[in-house]
């Protein structure tokens, strides 16, 4: 074998280690040659347009995809004109006509100056629209109201309290507390002890959404004002008379910030595109769970939103601050899952309230609630919890305590004991526990930034975002 032939053993070699590693990755990617024929089309892509990379590659982009009028393929823009386009939202057709939407990142290739190809790096929405929609959908369910806030202590009490008299007034409400204090079961009860009750109640994350996509979500499009955009009210004019929430309001961009303050002010809105104002009557409750002091030092919080905002500031305590309420909270989950699992759990015992009490709860109320479904999900016909049921990561803590006592060592052949199927939904809990909290971790150490978090745990900012919406973090 000469030199050249090994030379093109290891561009081969290369290029299917390309391919293989471009299958991988957790966005899609769609490459055009001069023609705008496509000649690369990854594994994402393929899912992202349900489609198979058989009835795309080699083929001419529009025999197989279609655009609605007035709206061009951006692969092909940046293939005729040369043009970088990013976080750009497409919606468009496959040749099934199911409608896909996207965000892309085009770019053309140049080969000694003239263009000879383009790449397009896709992330889907498709879901994510669906996922706004059907929350305005469901405007009018939210499910909470006082009655459904479970706590004793002092500072759960008082916080109640506050909370009920700024039910009078349509006064802007800033909720701080670490994730899983219940920041949403506020918003809501707020709202259904208000006024406003038989008004929409409408939330929105504002950590979700791209920043390009948030303006007109939040204010809606006039028709025209963009390449696609339609006629649509924004979440403002759908919430009128009612209670917008949004959340993780830190994650909003300054820019939008500042848009949202002078909405306050004015109370009125204008459509993207438009010059019509439309007065609104909004009550805005926005979330933080970041001190806000903190995110006005980092610039993630525009201090004078965070005056006007704070005229009734609600800081939720964690569930380490008040430990008093583990039990009361814990039986209250318990008899919520005997319902919706048809089961009759009527106690824990011992060894489960020592450790309840004692974890420090990092995801709070949310954590505790889901340890006990997830306990609830391992017992058969038991009447009492045991530690053994408990998620992996408290059980361990019992396990490391009691490492000299018998007791433990019985518990592990307990599970040996247990037929496989119990194991194998026992492990996958489990997994599923300590992978939660360790990107809880991760995103706590690093302030919510996912990059930074992803990095920290040793994945892809795709791959952290799909387990963030997989377990609802
Ligand atoms: N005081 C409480 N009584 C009963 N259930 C609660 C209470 N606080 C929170 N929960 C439950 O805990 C879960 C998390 O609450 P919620 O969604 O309001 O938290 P959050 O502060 O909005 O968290 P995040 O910042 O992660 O969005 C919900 O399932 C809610 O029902
Ligand atoms: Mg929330």
């Amino acid at each position: 074998m000469d030199t050249k032939d090994l030379n093109i053993e290891s561009l081969i070699e290369m290029n299917e280690l390309l391919l293989s590693i471009l299958d991988e990755i957790d966005v899609g990617i769609h490459v055009v040659n001069e023609k705008g024929e496509t000649i690369i089309y990854n594994k994402r892509m393929m899912e992202i347009e349900s489609m198979d990379s058989k009835d795309v590659l080699h083929k001419d982009l529009l025999d197989v995809f279609s655009f609605e009028k007035n709206q061009s393929s951006t692969l092909l823009e940046a293939l005729r004109a040369g043009k970088v386009r990013k976080n750009i939202k497409q919606t468009y057709f496959n040749n099934k006509g199911k409608e896909i939407t996207t965000i892309n990142n085009t770019f053309p290739i140049k080969k000694n100056g003239t263009i000879n190809g383009a790449v397009e790096i896709v992330e889907d929405i498709t879901q994510l629209k669906k996922h706004i929609q059907t929350r305005v959908l469901q405007k009018q369910n939210s499910r909470y109201n006082f009655d459904n806030i479970i706590g004793d202590s002092e500072a759960m009490l008082s916080i109640i309290e506050e909370s009920k008299k700024a039910t009078r007034t349509p006064s802007s409400i800033l909720i701080v507390g670490e994730t899983g204090t219940g920041k949403e079961v506020f918003a809501q009860s707020i709202h259904n002890e208000s006024g406003r009750a038989n008004k929409p109640f409408i939330s929105q994350n504002c950590a979700a959404i791209p920043e390009s996509l948030m303006e007109s979500i939040l204010f809606g499009t006039k028709k025209g004002a963009f390449t696609g955009a339609m006629d649509k009210p924004g979440l403002f004019e759908e919430a009128n008379g009612g209670t917008l929430l949004l959340d993780e309001l830190n994650s909003l961009s300054p820019a939008l910030q500042a848009k949202l303050l002078r909405v306050i002010q004015e109370k009125k809105i204008r459509r993207i595109g438009d010059i019509r104002e439309i007065e609104i009557d909004v009550r805005i409750i926005a979330t933080t769970n970041e001190d806000p002091i903190e995110a006005i030092a980092n610039n993630r919080l525009r201090k004078d939103l965070y005056y006007r905002l704070s005229v009734v500031t609600l800081f939720l305590p964690t569930l380490r601050e008040r430990r008093e309420d583990i039990l009361l909270l814990a039986y209250h989950f318990i008899g919520k899952y005997n319902r919706l699992f048809d089961m009759r759990v009527t106690d824990m015992d011992n060894s489960v309230k020592e450790v309840l009490h004692n974890h420090d709860w990092p995801g709070n109320v949310r954590e505790l609630e889901h340890a006990i479904e997830g306990a609830m999900n391992l017992m058969e016909d038991e009447r009492i919890m045991r530690v053994d049921h408990l998620p992996a990561l408290l059980y361990r803590k019992v396990k490391h305590k009691a490492e000299q006592v018998p007791t433990a060592v019985h518990m592990d052949e307990d599970i040996n004991q247990e037929d496989t199927s119990h194991t194998l939904k026992q492990l996958k809990y489990k997994i599923k526990e300590t992978e939660e909290y360790y990107i809880k971790q991760a995103l706590e150490e690093s302030k919510g930034n996912i990059a930074q978090a992803a990095k920290a745990l040793g994945m892809s900012r795709q791959s952290l975002q799909y387990r963030l919406r997989k377990y609802q973090i």
